[in-house]
């Protein structure tokens, strides 16, 4: 298999399960993507929990909510948080890049320091090291200068910091709103996916 079809997606415990599960739904469902590996912080879980549904107790239950057809779903390669002897644990095993949908500041702040605590951490830490596209979704708002000097820190180690902030002149509803950036972080991934062009045409 092409080394640029596997791509990581981590999704961690800030808020925006929501957000972390259309992903998973629009880059599975990549033409360019043949293997998504998918990594769920616990905390993810918890936040799961609380946005979506009480009864997501899981990382597969979690995938389940995301009602992925068998086709789509069959892309996915699910690991633990603990598994840091995954294929994605290694530099050795060659992906495109990763995307951290959302990155809490905890997990930002690992990614920075390069803890790689846990394989979501890990992961990215390869990226980092490899030189590969890591496209961190940071949310948390307000920012203090821990937030700031750890946003420093990674992008000067290669990684783009992409806080899911709305496109109002792009979308109406949430939903939208939520497709118009991650086709924006598509873009950083250099993947196509399936959802509306929110994309600037020009005023007028
Ligand atoms: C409902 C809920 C919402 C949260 N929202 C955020 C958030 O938006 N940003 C953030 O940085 N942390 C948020 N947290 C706290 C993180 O979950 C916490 O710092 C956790 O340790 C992050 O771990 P992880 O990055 O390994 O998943 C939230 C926690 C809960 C339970």
């Amino acid at each position: 298999m092409n080394p640029s079809s596997h791509l990581i997606l981590g999704i961690s415990g800030a808020s925006g399960a929501r957000l972390g599960l259309r992903a998973l739904s629009l880059f599975a469902g990549s033409p360019d993507v043949h293997c998504l590996h998918l990594v769920v912080s616990p905390r993810a879980l918890l936040v799961a929990k609380t946005e979506i549904d009480a009864g997501i107790s899981s990382a597969p239950a979690l995938v389940d909510a995301a009602g992925l057809d068998p086709a789509t779903r069959a892309k996915l390669a699910l690991y633990p948080e603990s598994a840091v002897d995954a294929p994605i644990s290694s530099g050795s095993f060659r992906t495109r890049g990763m995307a951290v949908l959302p990155c809490s500041a905890g997990s930002l702040a690992a990614i920075a320091h390069g803890t790689s605590r846990g394989l979501l951490q890990r992961a990215a830490d390869v990226c980092l090291k490899e030189r590969r596209r890591l496209v961190l979704g940071l949310r948390e708002t307000p920012l203090s200068l821990v937030h700031a000097e750890n946003i420093a820190l990674v992008t000067r180690a290669g990684a783009i910091v992409a806080p899911p902030v709305p496109a109002f002149y792009a979308a109406r509803t949430a939903e939208q709103m939520l497709d118009a950036y991650l086709l924006r972080v598509a873009d950083l991934l250099d993947i196509r996916v399936d959802t509306d062009d929110f994309r600037w045409k020009g005023g007028a």
